[in-house]
């Protein structure tokens, strides 16, 4: 069941979201396969608008509600998002919870679904919706298992040099980093739909490719960036495939100062980055964790981890580091991960507030030693 909740304050802009709703979402939910798709006015009561939410989510497990709502984002305040925001963040971060903020100028809003303005389209309120409840249903843990036969999965590094696979595999980031809202507007809109950056060029790259038939396809990506140089031959691959694409070439070309897009995020890891400098030691960012919506839940991306990780300590990483939303911090810490304490908060590029997590020194010797067992 979804509960598409309306707390909007304009009364003319009620009116027309009402009116816009009403069409959408039968459509909806033939489409999605939702047994339920019901519109509700929560009014312009802040208190009442939580409560009824919590209420809802309460009633039975599983629900999702998308808030639609010309409060949540305040253009007068520093960090935008308004207190609203913040209450439901935080009440309702382990619910498939969702939010579309009205606003004057769409962009993208730290820690928002989505925003759209209050004269919009029938379809573009429908596109917005579409892409929050895809959202939802990829943070919700898989149900069932993938019905996909795993032998046809296979897991392995990229080729430096194959532009094909590389483009397939930022191809399906872009994809998925959307439904997530993860890119700002312009990579979304951007002529390649990479998703492809500067860190790139200092990676460990694995995929997982289905094969049907003669042919083959990726349907899971992973990464761990190192602190190390780049790699030149990446370097040209990358050069190639971005060719005519502004936007992705400024990203390829806009380097993360000190090395890992983490240490660019987290200023309270100052004491661990300090020791990691004088130290000199060599350390890599798992990100990219992604796994194509049809092949969920089969365990791919329990693979890709695991040799992403195995990969970056045989080169060398001595400590490994990722950031995530809490709904993965089980799925990491099974790889030997775990939460740095008072490490949180908005994710550069993403726009999201995420955790920060180091994988444990045991879990690292114990791969190093397997890897010097297979040797
Ligand atoms: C998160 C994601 C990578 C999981 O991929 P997957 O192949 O379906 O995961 P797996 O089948 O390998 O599951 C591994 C474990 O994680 C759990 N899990 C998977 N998705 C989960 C989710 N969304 N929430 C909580 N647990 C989840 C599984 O239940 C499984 O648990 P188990 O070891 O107890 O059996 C995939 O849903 C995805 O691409 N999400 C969108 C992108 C994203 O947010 N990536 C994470 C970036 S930090």
């Amino acid at each position: 069941m979804i509960r598409l909740a309306l707390g909007i304050r304009n009364p003319k802009t009620r009116t027309h979201f009402h009116e816009l709703l009403a069409r959408t979402a039968p459509r909806m939910q033939s489409q999605l396969s939702v047994n339920m798709c019901e519109i509700v006015d929560l009014g312009d009561e802040q208190g009442n608008l939580v409560d009824s939410l919590k209420s809802y989510f309460k009633e039975e497990r599983g629900r999702m509600a998308v808030l639609i709502s010309d409060w949540l984002v305040r253009a007068d305040s520093d960090r935008e998002a308004n207190m609203l925001a913040r209450i439901c963040q935080a009440e309702f971060e382990k619910d498939a919870f969702g939010t579309i903020a009205i606003i004057a100028l769409p962009r993208r809003v730290e820690d928002i679904d989505r925003t759209i303005d209050s004269n919009c389209t029938e379809s573009a309120l429908e596109g917005v919706l579409r892409l929050v409840i895809s959202r939802l249903n990829y943070l919700a843990a898989p149900a069932n298992l993938s019905q996909v036969d795993q032998s046809l999965v296979t897991v392995r590094a990229l080729r430096n040099t194959n532009e094909t696979e590389f483009r397939d595999y930022f191809r399906l980031r872009h994809h998925v980093y959307t439904i997530m809202g993860y890119l700002e507007r312009e990579v979304e809109d951007s002529r390649s739909k990479l998703e492809v950056n500067e860190a790139d060029v200092h990676a460990v790259h694995m995929a997982a490719f289905y094969r049907n038939g003669a042919q083959e396809r990726i349907v899971g990506t992973a990464r761990v960036v190192m602190n190390s140089e780049a790699d030149k031959t990446l370097q040209k691959t990358f050069e190639a495939i971005v060719c005519g694409d502004s936007v992705a070439q400024q990203r390829l070309d806009t380097p993360y100062w000190l090395g890992l897009p983490i240490f660019q995020t987290h200023r309270p890891m100052n004491s661990i980055m300090s020791e990691i400098f004088m130290q000199n030691q060599m350390c890599g960012e798992l990100s990219r964790v992604i796994v194509a919506e049809e092949f969920r839940g089969g365990g791919i991306s329990r693979r890709l981890v695991a040799d992403a990780l195995r990969r970056s300590i045989s080169r060398g990483a001595q400590r490994l580091f990722l950031e995530c939303l809490q709904v993965h911090e089980r799925l990491y810490e099974k790889h030997g991960f775990e939460r740095i304490p008072g490490v949180v908060g908005p994710v550069v590029d993403v726009g999201r507030t995420m955790i920060a997590m180091e994988m444990r020194a045991e879990s690292i010797t114990k791969i190093r030693a397997s890897l010097s067992h297979v040797a």
